[in-house]
């Protein structure tokens, strides 16, 4: 079977330089052999240097929101690109970058599988702010306010973000993992649209094994739907992944952060997998090389490495 990879080199959505040189890092860390070594062909996307190109000359802030038409423009790329994989029948895998990108992973794979798409977000962030509700304007922490539909205004034709179909994920196959730090108006969002989701509090109660179970109860009761995993990387603990933009302690695991992608994969449910939010520039060398490597574990478990 095929993988079809997409690498985005992108740092638009948050302050932090270093997120875009995620994907080159993690090719060199040898990702590509790492996945091909597993049996699987590579399908790679082409031009993954564009997403440093397209910046647009002029981009002002719209309301708080920052580089509101870049985001757009490079997420609306990625979403073809996803998109292409997924009409193909390939297991979509999307290297960010920071976490913005997954307007684009999720509008691409929620276009091929339609409503059945349940999606498995693992972060220690909810991602859920509206432009309403941002108090950073960081587009990191707004991607799935776009694509379940639940701004004040939907954005139309070529503003940015016109593109994306709102609602064309549901909100009852979202389920979260891993959460701690919420801002407040993400948790009103939560509650008020019924958003099923796991913290680590929920980790320390039930264990990692019955958090994974009862998170695909949830949104695959059957296991017979297509499921996408979004995973930040500063979902782990900040001493296992320390090299992103955004670390809050307290966090998963190595273990933990790494049973819940085999157990996903285990479901043979997995269409697509996004990982994010791996900066480079962030930290010592051993730091760096730490999260790296982490990075592409957790992506080889995502496509069904196993322990024994
Ligand atoms: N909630 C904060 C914000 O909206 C942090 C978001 C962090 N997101 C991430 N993908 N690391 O700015
Ligand atoms: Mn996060
Ligand atoms: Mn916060
Ligand atoms: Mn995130």
């Amino acid at each position: 079977s095929t993988v079809g990879l997409t690498c985005v080199p992108f740092s638009g959505g948050q302050p932090k330089g270093g997120v875009d040189d995620g994907p080159i890092e993690m090719i060199r860390f040898g990702i590509l052999d790492q996945i091909e070594g597993m049996g699987y062909a590579i399908e790679l996307s082409p031009g993954m240097d564009k997403y440093r190109t397209m910046r647009p000359a002029s981009d002002p802030p719209l309301g708080r929101l920052k580089n509101p038409m870049y985001v757009s423009m490079a997420a609306q790329r990625v979403a073809e690109q996803v998109r292409e994989h997924c009409a193909a029948g390939r297991m979509a895998v999307t290297l960010g970058g920071d976490h913005s990108i997954a307007m684009g992973t999720l509008v691409g794979s929620s276009d091929v599988y339609g409503d059945d798409l349940c999606v498995v977000w693992v972060d220690a962030h909810a991602d859920i702010n509206t432009p309403e509700t941002t108090d950073s304007g960081n587009l990191h922490g707004c991607p799935l306010a776009y694509v379940l539909g639940i701004c004040a205004e939907t954005p139309q034709g070529d503003a940015p973000f016109g593109w994306i179909k709102p609602g064309c994920v549901r909100k009852d196959r979202l389920v979260y993992i891993g959460l701690r730090d919420v801002d407040s108006g993400e948790k009103m969002l939560l509650r008020k649209h019924n958003i099923k989701a796991f913290s680590m509090h929920d980790v320390d109660k039930h264990g990692i094994g019955r958090v994974v179970e009862m998170a695909l109860d949830h949104v695959n009761p059957d296991r017979s739907l297509p499921v996408h995993m979004s995973f930040d990387v500063d979902a782990l603990d900040p001493s296992v992944a320390p090299a992103t933009g955004t670390p809050v302690r307290g966090g998963l695991t190595f273990r933990e952060g790494h049973y819940i992608c085999e157990a996903v994969a285990e479901t043979g449910c997995l269409v697509a997998v996004d990982l994010v939010e791996v900066n480079p520039a962030l930290g010592d060398p051993e730091s760096l090389r730490q999260t790296v490597a982490v990075g592409c574990s957790l992506v080889r478990c995502s496509l069904g490495e196993s322990l024994l």
